[in-house]
């Protein structure tokens, strides 16, 4: 129970719950790796070596997910703070939940509409839908790159994110395959939730102890929440 009495809710996704808004997720047959190696767009190593490419790339992704809009599955998991104690724990680097009117999201693998620079301290900054330039710097002389997580790089938010899946009574996981790490590992870290449940159309490995309900977000996500919201 969160301080206010309400039971906590954690609601981790991925790129499935976008799907339903027209953004391709990463590994399904029309994913994102399927177009691109991520190797060479989507490394710290590519960042650096491959600068033009890789911003390219991301300049591409940033563009249609400005350009989608929140679905049933985002509108129905940001009507669960009408009962709980929500936060959301994302991977995914578009800005549908806020959008859709989520007020508590984590986004563990940074955010797209948002760049900052390459140094140890960076200064961030908001850029919206606008492409990034090779030569571009941040206010400390640091070349600009967008501020998501890369291959190869650490998860600076993946505490806070285990602390809030210890802490939770409910999880709801929708639209990942669970195959990144270590994000893939939150779902074991929800010991004391009495409910446990995965919307995805596939997943690599069915997490123990979840209520695995195959298909769309957009038609069983908005089932579970009029279940939760009683
Ligand atoms: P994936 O592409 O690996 O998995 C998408 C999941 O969503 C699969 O389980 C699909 O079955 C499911 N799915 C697809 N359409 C759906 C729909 N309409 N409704 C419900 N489920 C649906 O995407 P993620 O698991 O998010 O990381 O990928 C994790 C990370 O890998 C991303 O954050 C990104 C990527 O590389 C970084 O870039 C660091």
């Amino acid at each position: 129970m969160s301080e206010a009495g309400r039971p906590r809710v954690v609601v981790l996704t991925g790129a499935g719950v976008s799907a339903e808004s027209g953004l391709p997720t990463f590994r399904d047959d029309d994913g994102i790796w399927r177009r691109f190696d991520p190797r060479q767009v989507a490394t710290a190593d590519a960042m650096r070596r491959n600068r033009a490419q890789a911003l390219a790339f991301f300049d591409e992704i940033r563009r249609a997910s400005w350009a989608a809009e929140p679905n049933a599955a985002h509108r129905a998991i940001a009507e669960l703070e009408r009962r709980f104690d929500v936060d959301v724990v994302t991977q995914n680097i578009d800005e549908l939940h806020e959008r859709a009117g989520s007020s508590r999201v984590l986004h563990l693998h940074g955010r797209l509409h948002w760049a900052r620079g390459s140094g140890p301290q960076p200064a961030f900054v908001r850029i919206d839908d606008r492409p990034i330039a090779p030569d571009e710097r941040c206010a400390h002389g640091t070349l600009l790159r967008p501020d998501v997580v890369l291959f190869g790089e650490d998860v600076p938010l993946i505490d806070q994110a285990a602390g809030l899946m210890r802490a939770a009574d409910r999880v709801l996981v929708v639209g990942t395959s669970l195959s990144v790490w270590p994000a893939a590992g939150l779902v074991l870290q929800a010991r004391r939730a009495q409910q446990r449940v995965l919307v995805a159309l596939d997943v690599d490995d069915e997490p123990p102890g979840y209520d695995f309900r195959r298909g769309r977000a957009g038609e069983v996500v908005p089932q579970i929440v009029a279940q939760w919201l009683g």
